[in-house]
């Protein structure tokens, strides 16, 4: 078998900038999700679209843990991922179809769609349409990069490769809270300027999708063996890849026999990918990491910040995400993916359980707020909680399922991945507010205890992929897997 230190390569300008064109798919999925949580704190816009929202904010004394209970709110926010989970599907088709670059070239016209729309709206529908439109650029975008990211890496570098575009989801978000932090103070339309934004990661992603690589193993699977070979020379930059070409033209041959992936997906010995797949993304979302994402200048008013301050440490926490974020880019390949996410288990499970604790003990629903030291120390353990979140779940959470199907199931595999993430992220978008409205502190300890949960689950049914090329996974991996190799047929 042709083992991974075998394949040649050299890092070269090119890639390394289709490396971070692609990357800006993150940017936009980020901006995304960092956006709406600083807008719909915004009284404009509330006053605009959810005048309700506003009036029961000024007499926020009533419930401390309800002032933001509105479904429409958060039918806001969380259209995006519903819409974003069929996209994924239809996105599968066509990577497979047409290959990854087309891809995100859609997902970059969605996205420059929904900036415009969901920035000049007029009603609350405009506004839902637009944030749909970026949902299809998100399933398009979330389905295509981190594939392309996985496939066009050498091996040895493939985690750090792929966590790019992780680490352009934080800088997404990062900047998302920055724009709003400056938009807060610009009546009456800051919030416009906040959607519009968008537009410019867009424009970026847009000239990306015409500058890249298709990547090799698209072109060889699609038949275009020539085209394949120069551009795994191209990206390798070096002149003998023969190696590497041999082990996914093989790949190809065999996924060119499966005529219905998504059939080939069903079969028992496709279930340990798939399970593995799913369960990565559904316990990323039940980290609890998105209720802080979206929610955190809701959060940081709720335990008594201004307006301005919790924007204010909003930021903070999205400098916090970025930075532990290229920690994970520096570990991934050197320790491995295993002890980054059991080790970010029990970080994250202390502070989720001291958040509670914390806001059980002092924040009552009616009466007082917490003191200054109390929401200080708040933010102080939601940064530790994100650190970790930061340096694996959310990196893994997309690059394992990216590098553990074989080719003639990877883009079907990879959009349960995406849709799962979506659907979970959108169920959290939809019920925190009102689960923190009826669990109070107690939503905290609900997301410990999956954290616990997730944590058993990476040690006894996780394996280690570091180091394995993508093509061969089934045999260097799951085949020895003392659980899953019961799964795998000859
Ligand atoms: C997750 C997002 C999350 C983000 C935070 C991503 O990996 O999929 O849901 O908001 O990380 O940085």
């Amino acid at each position: 078998m042709v083992e991974s230190e075998d394949f040649k390569s050299k890092i070269t300008v090119y890639v390394v900038v289709c490396w971070i064109l692609a990357a800006f798919g993150g940017l936009m999925f980020g901006y995304d999700i960092g956006i709406s949580g600083g807008v719909t704190a915004m009284d404009d816009f509330l006053i605009k679209f959810f005048p309700e929202v506003y009036k029961r904010k000024l007499h926020a004394r009533e419930d401390n843990y309800c002032k933001y209970d509105n479904q429409i709110l958060q039918l806001f926010t969380s259209s995006l991922y519903l819409a974003a989970l069929f996209a994924s599907f239809v996105a599968s088709k066509v990577c497979t179809k047409f290959g990854r670059k087309p891809t995100i070239l859609v997902a970059s016209s969605f996205f420059l769609a929904g900036a415009g729309i969901s920035s000049g709206a007029l009603n609350i529908w405009m506004l839902i349409i637009g944030r749909i439109l970026l949902g299809i650029g998100v399933g398009f975008g979330n389905e295509a990069v981190p594939l392309f990211l996985s496939e066009i890496a050498p091996v040895q570098h493939r985690g750090a490769v792929n966590i790019l575009f992780q680490l352009f989801v934080t800088i997404g978000i990062f900047l998302a809270n920055l724009v709003n932090y400056g938009t807060a103070k610009l009546h009456p339309h800051g919030w416009r300027v906040s959607l519009a934004l968008a537009g410019v990661p867009a424009i970026f992603l847009f000239i990306g999708s015409i500058v890249i690589t298709e990547t090799p193993t698209s072109l060889i699977e699609r038949g275009n063996e020539v085209a394949g070979h120069k551009a795994l020379k191209k990206i390798r930059g070096v002149e003998d890849v023969n190696a590497e070409y041999e082990q996914i033209k093989l790949a190809s041959d065999i996924a060119r026999q499966v005529k219905h992936p998504f059939k080939e997906l069903m079969k028992r010995s496709s279930m340990p990918p798939l399970i593995i797949g799913v369960l990565l993304q559904v316990f990323q979302q039940f980290t609890g990491i998105n209720a802080i994402m979206f929610y955190a200048p809701v959060l940081f008013q709720t335990v008594g910040f201004k307006n301005d301050a919790s924007l204010l440490s909003s930021v903070i926490t999205g400098t916090v995400n970025v930075l532990s974020t290229l920690v994970s880019i520096y570990a991934v390949d050197k320790v491995g993916r295993r002890k980054l996410l059991l080790q970010a288990c029990v970080q994250m499970f202390i502070s989720q359980s001291t958040i509670g604790g914390m806001l059980l003990v002092h924040l009552k629903a009616t009466s007082n707020t917490l003191t200054t030291t109390q929401a200080g120390f708040v933010v102080f353990l939601v940064c530790l909680f994100v650190m970790a979140f930061a340096w694996s779940w959310g990196p893994l959470g997309w690059l394992i399922p990216s590098e553990t199907f074989p080719l003639e199931t990877r883009t079907a595999g990879f959009a349960f991945a995406v849709s799962s993430n979506m659907f979970f992220t959108f169920l959290i978008a939809q019920a925190f507010l009102s689960m923190m409205c009826h669990m109070r502190g107690y939503i905290f300890f609900f997301f410990a205890g999956w954290i616990l949960v997730m944590g058993l689950f990476a040690l006894f049914l996780l394996p280690e992929t570091k180091g394995v090329p993508i093509d061969v996974m089934v045999e260097r991996v799951w085949k020895k897997h003392p659980v899953w190799k019961r799964f795998m047929d000859d």
